[in-house]
């Protein structure tokens, strides 16, 4: 809560410096060449698609006529129907790939025609190929990593309009774990540079020495010259504190040949940094210069923290000295209903839902993030462990990566850390997740392999790699067995690649991790998968369920509406309950964190269930947003807020035994009344998380008091609602900007006549937009529905329903109604401004 509201102040203080700041600086230089503002521009705007998976002549595709006008990022898939025979599968969420098809026409000015120009893609799910004005670009099979083509020798100036053609081709299914989305899903910009200039990922800044005095900073920047003669050059660089400026470097000047590219180093000193953490994630910019005869021929900035840290064999996570438990969750790529196709804001909504259940850790769970993820992460705070790859040499899926691994692992995987390694956020590097050679020689060398280029160019961050431990199974039990091959050669584990020891679940050896690897920190890199459907269940509470009672069989149990109930009381058979694992992370302080599986539901591996499922019940939050009750047990555990919390519902059958569970911190004791009458009062004992009540039910109204030292700290009641009656709508935010692609996130509740939710609800509910916004994502967070997430109509889960409204790039009133039938209808009006 502090390091959201921390956030949210940097924010609005950084919105003012930047107007001060760059109105001094517009003052001081006079001759800056305009353009060097204009260096990178989004170029996401008036594109055209068409899907075609037979096509295999560009002019066939070309000439069609079913070209239509949309915006990237866009991920076709998730506008597709849900198929049960689809050839993802429905561990890529039953939705299709194919074959589509992307142009865009622009003009270029005359005066334009000594500039270069490069076009950069963040991600293009997959096999991406990419022409020019008819000439061929190039081809890259990995759909996660961003890359760079040069344009300047095949574009137009003046009159003639220059076309540029993606195809992605995502047709050979599955070959993601797990959805993956298709297309230009991520960004696209459009550089314009003078021929003297940084090129991409240009710049590496890291703090060599730190202290409360003063902090190193050291800045390498690559200077290339495109131009046919030598030239003389100035670097200036200036570093900014929050937009102030802070420390300026005598100007350098340097000769840089024709065609060349030069490397360009400068140590400077901060005194009395502002360090970063996760409650005060203070960022700096440095910002670069390159002056020829007096003028201003390119500015590159880069952001970066100044924060020290350190993960302890005997201590754990040290930031900045100081212990911190890393408290982690694995996030998949995609954002819900609006599939693969980034969204700033939606991202920065599930960092906020997550930041206020207490979250400090993100694994990007199994590839490359977008990077606005990881610009997010750095201004708010979060640990984030960059995943490289899910798949080295053997293949887990069909059509996966392994089929390119020899070819382009080594430049994927130096295209993220050159990419990425100016993040303050990025504190681990991840070579890999649960790969299949990891206890083989090849494992060993593959590993030693991929840990030597991330050394190479980031000698700072320690390497790690998701790793689940070998288990024998045999007629009677399954047995895990991470001693046996710990810390020996001839395994990834024993290699000495890796910096830190990541286990993938195994929480029964955690606490014999010095043993087995006595000379390697722990951390935790992929936990839990606890399994729930929100707002669902079953009594009694307290007995666990494994489902399925062992990975490598079939699951004949479960529910027949694949239900799952939301009491922390059912779990994959790799992994644990909730609350098992975060006891032993607690209680040891050698273990340095964990990365729960998943902060979010996500599209794809419904375990244990099979068709008509459709998307996971591993997460914290489910698909919609919407907080399943555990989310209030980390969040009694992780935050200084006052918590008390209880569940279930309060509409069950008269006289029916049920449980009542509250979760709950800040207090000693917790008092539960049931219609007035008091059911006793509990504490938490020992390591107990949660308390319970067992009676028989009664409607009306529960009350729960918790108590510190006999003063009331918080009180929660919930009701039995009586039948459905009315909608009601929550925008999470009423006024959002008229910029085409902000957000605002609708939670949509069913409610008895007086407003109490009703909990069963399950209501079809229509939506209708009148002004300048458009709907463009439903959902309920139910992992069996069929409806499509881009449709206007959309049945409700236990009470709830999400519907996400986009502005326009036109101001004005949007009105987003919200009708079922029998119930009242109801509207909210948002402001896009
Ligand atoms: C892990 C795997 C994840 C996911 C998870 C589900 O083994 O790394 O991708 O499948 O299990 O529990």
């Amino acid at each position: 809560m502090i390091a959201y509201k921390q956030y949210i102040i940097n924010k609005l203080y950084l919105g003012t410096l930047a107007i001060v700041s760059f109105l001094l600086f517009a003052c001081q230089k006079k001759e800056e060449d305009p353009e060097v503002f204009n260096r990178k521009q989004l170029f996401t705007e008036d594109w055209k698609f068409y899907k075609n998976d037979t096509l295999n002549s560009l002019t066939e595709v070309l000439n069609s006529e079913d070209w239509r006008p949309i915006d990237v990022p866009h991920d076709w898939s998730i506008h597709q129907e849900f198929d049960k025979n689809s050839a993802a599968g429905i561990g890529g969420g039953a939705l299709s790939g194919g074959v589509g098809y992307y142009k865009k026409s622009f003009n270029l000015p005359l005066e334009d025609s000594t500039r270069l120009y490069k076009i950069q893609f963040d991600g293009v799910y997959q096999n991406s190929e990419v022409w020019i004005n008819g000439s061929y670009l190039g081809k890259r099979p990995n759909g996660y990593i961003g890359f760079e083509y040069d344009l300047t020798p095949y574009l137009h100036y003046g009159s003639q309009d220059n076309t540029i053609v993606v195809k992605a081709d995502n047709s050979d299914q599955p070959n993601s774990r797990w959805y993956s989305g298709s297309g230009i899903y991520r960004n696209v910009w459009l550089k314009k540079l003078n021929k003297i200039h940084i090129p991409n990922w240009g710049t590496f800044i890291t703090t060599p020495s730190i202290s409360k005095e003063k902090a190193l900073v050291n800045i390498t920047a690559k200077i290339k010259n495109e131009f046919l003669e030598d030239k003389e050059i100035e670097v200036q660089i200036t570093i900014f504190q929050d937009d102030q400026e802070i420390v300026k470097s005598e100007t350098s000047a340097l000769n840089i040949t024709t065609n060349s590219e030069i490397g360009f180093n400068k140590e400077l000193t901060i005194y009395k940094p502002k360090l970063w953490s996760i409650d005060s994630p203070w960022l700096y910019k440095a910002q670069i210069d390159i002056i020829q005869n007096k003028n201003l021929i390119d500015r590159f900035e880069t952001r970066f923290g100044i924060r020290d840290f350190k993960f302890d064999f005997e201590k754990g996570f040290k930031l900045n000295g100081e212990s911190l438990k890393i408290r982690g969750v694995c996030m998949h790529h995609d954002l819900g209903p609006l599939g693969a196709a980034i969204n700033t804001r939606a991202i920065e909504r599930q960092l906020e839902i997550l930041k206020e259940m207490g979250v400090n850790g993100i694994r990007t769970a199994h590839n490359p993030p977008a990077p606005e993820l990881l610009d997010l992460c750095d201004q708010m705070g979060f640990i984030v462990m960059d995943e490289a790859f899910d798949i080295w040499t053997t293949a887990k899926t069909k059509h996966d990566y392994s089929q390119y691994w020899d070819k382009w692992h080594e430049q994927d995987i130096a295209d993220l850390i050159k990419r990425d390694r100016n993040h303050p956020s990025v504190f681990l590097w991840s070579i890999g997740n649960e790969i299949q050679e990891q206890w083989s020689e090849k494992g060993e060398k593959i590993g030693i392999e991929l840990s030597n280029i991330v050394k190479s160019l980031d000698s700072k961050r320690p390497v790690t790699a998701g790793m689940n431990p070998p288990v024998h199974v045999s007629d009677k039990e399954v047995t895990i067995q991470f001693e046996e091959t710990a810390d020996k050669p001839n395994s990834l584990a024993g290699s000495g690649a890796l910096d830190v020891i990541g286990y993938n679940y195994a929480h029964q050896t955690w606490e014999k991790h010095q043993l087995n690897f006595p000379n390697t920190p722990f951390i935790a890199t992929e936990t839990t998968s606890g399994l729930q459907t929100r707002g669902y269940y079953e009594f009694p509470s307290d007995t666990t369920k494994i489902w399925p009672v062992r990975w490598d069989k079939l699951f004949t149990g479960g529910n027949p509406d694949h239900t799952i109930s939301a009491f922390d009381q059912v779990r994959a058979p790799w992994g644990s309950l909730h609350e098992t694992s975060w006891k032993i992370i607690k209680k040891n302080d050698f273990l340095s964190g964990f990365f729960i599986w998943t902060g979010f539901d996500y599209i794809g591996e419904p375990t244990p269930y099979e068709w008509p499922s459709r998307s996971s019940y591993f997460g914290i939050v489910d698909l919609a947003g919407f907080p399943k009750d555990v989310y209030y047990m980390y969040k009694s555990e992780w935050t200084d807020d006052d918590v008390l919390h209880l569940l279930p519902h309060w509409n069950w059958e008269q006289g029916q035994t049920v449980d009542v569970w509250a979760y709950y911190n800040n207090a000693d004791e917790v008092e539960l009344f049931l219609n007035g009458e008091s059911r006793g009062t509990r504490s938490k004992r020992d390591d107990e998380l949660h308390v319970m009540w067992r009676f028989p039910f009664e409607s009306g109204t529960l009350k729960a008091i918790s108590r510190k030292n006999g003063q009331i700290v918080k009180e929660t009641e919930i009701r039995t609602a009586s039948k459905p009656a009315k909608l009601e709508l929550f925008p999470d935010r009423k006024k959002i900007r008229a910029d085409g692609l902000d957000l605002s996130f609708i939670t949509v509740t069913i409610t008895d006549a007086e407003g109490t939710i009703a909990p069963r609800a399950n209501n079809q509910i229509d939506f209708e937009i009148e002004g300048p916004g458009e709907i463009v994502g439903v959902s309920s967070g139910d992992p069996t529905n069929h409806e499509s997430f881009k449709g206007k109509s959309h049945r409700a889960l236990n009470g709830k329903c999400l519907v996400i409204v986009q502005s326009t790039r036109q101001a004005g009133e949007i009105k987003i109604s919200a009708n079922s039938a029998g119930l009242e209808s109801n509207s909210a009006v948002l402001i896009s401004h």
